[in-house]
């Protein structure tokens, strides 16, 4: 079965203080695609709507002219509309239904509360965190199948990375990793189930270490592209029902030099990235590649990252070998010696065990 999500209609944000609907709009964009519609600009609808937030001051003109033209767009099926009003005396109520509210909320409310009493006026049998961390996993996934698609050729979309760095960021702050590995193990193809699952775990692991939220978005980023060498390896290598032979695994241990010249070739990638992209099998007693790097010349974020990605290949099943428990696999990642740093491997461990981290499952 392929995989995929359907992506949520947009949400309509109309608003006469293009400041808070922009506060509105971050809010928003965590659970769906959003527009703001301006009443002070010219008005135009280009897709169906889910849902809306009407941010105005009715007693302009400007704002119940924008309400009026909106609802003979919307016609008579219309989809919920969310009045925030400044008063809740009954007759702004009833002055905010007149205009096709189907609920009010106060002004001052909180972004993401608005957000959430809308989503919950559309969708009642489902969560907010269930949206997020879906969609979170669906960005993800159709970023990777269009790396994938245009990497073959030497090029790759560094703007679409940007685009889904926040899902994955949300998706772990909202709903832990534990959520996300569940959607993360109904992926059926190997290679993308593995570079969501390095990105959830990357994530997670640098929010338990308190990076900062700028470091986060690094981690994501590098973590994203990561194994994109890998979309230059044969598929008859890359997809090999069984264990890979010397020969085959000399052009598969390519991805790493691959991927850094397909960054680098791609445009203003940052330096974290491009060096997670060449070393993330280098190994701090020398024994990795493509390199051979070893103690000081790894980077932090790159330390990180390889520990993610070795106990992400640990806990996946693979053709040749069953999946380990998250317990053996970090007995395995423990009894590595001098390869990783022993200090990050225990703080690893440590996010594993966190309350959001510990129902942590590896694939059935
Ligand atoms: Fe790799
Ligand atoms: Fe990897």
């Amino acid at each position: 079965m392929s995989w995929c999500y359907l992506r949520p209609d947009p949400l309509l944000i109309v608003t006469d203080k293009p400041g808070h609907g922009t506060c509105l709009s971050a809010a928003a964009q965590r659970i769906a695609d959003c527009r703001i519609l301006v009443t002070a600009q010219p008005w135009s609808l280009s897709s169906p709507v889910l849902g809306v937030i009407a941010d105005v001051d009715l007693k302009q003109s400007q704002a119940r002219a924008c309400l009026d033209w909106l609802g003979e767009q919307l016609g008579p099926k219309r989809p919920p509309i969310l009045f925030l009003t400044d008063s809740t005396a009954s007759a702004a109520l009833r002055e905010a239904r007149a205009y096709g509210a189907t609920a009010c909320l106060p002004r001052y409310t909180e972004a993401r509360a608005v957000v959430a009493s809308l989503f919950r006026m559309i969708h009642p049998s489902e969560t907010v965190t269930d949206v997020i961390v879906r969609r979170g996993a669906s960005r993800t996934s159709d970023l990777f199948e269009d790396m994938f698609k245009t990497a073959p050729a030497g090029t790759v979309d560094l703007a679409a990375v940007e685009d889904a760095v926040d899902p994955v960021l949300s998706a772990i702050e909202e709903g832990g990793l534990a959520r996300w590995l569940d959607v993360v193990w109904e992926h059926d193809d190997s290679t993308f189930q593995h570079c969501l699952l390095v990105a959830g775990l990357t994530v997670a692991f640098s929010q338990s270490l308190g990076l900062s939220r700028v470091d986060q978005r690094l981690m994501a980023r590098a973590a994203l592209v990561h194994d994109i060498g890998k979309a230059q390896i044969p598929l008859a290598i890359l997809n090999k029902p069984g264990k890979l032979d010397a020969d085959e695994m000399a052009v598969m241990r390519t991805h790493p030099a691959l991927g850094y010249d397909l960054l680098k070739a791609s445009g203003k990638c940052d330096p974290a990235t491009l060096a997670v992209a060449r070393h993330h099998h280098e190994m701090l007693d020398g024994s990795g590649y493509p390199d051979g790097l070893s103690s000081d010349a790894i980077a932090d974020p790159v330390r990180l990252l390889t520990i993610c990605d070795i106990y992400a290949a640990l806990i996946e099943r693979r053709s040749y070998k069953a999946p380990f428990s998250s317990e053996d696999a970090m007995r395995i990642l423990g009894g590595m010696g001098g390869k990783l740093e022993s200090a990050l491997v225990d703080a690893f461990g440590k996010t594993l065990l966190s309350p959001r981290g510990k129902s942590i499952r590896a694939v059935a």
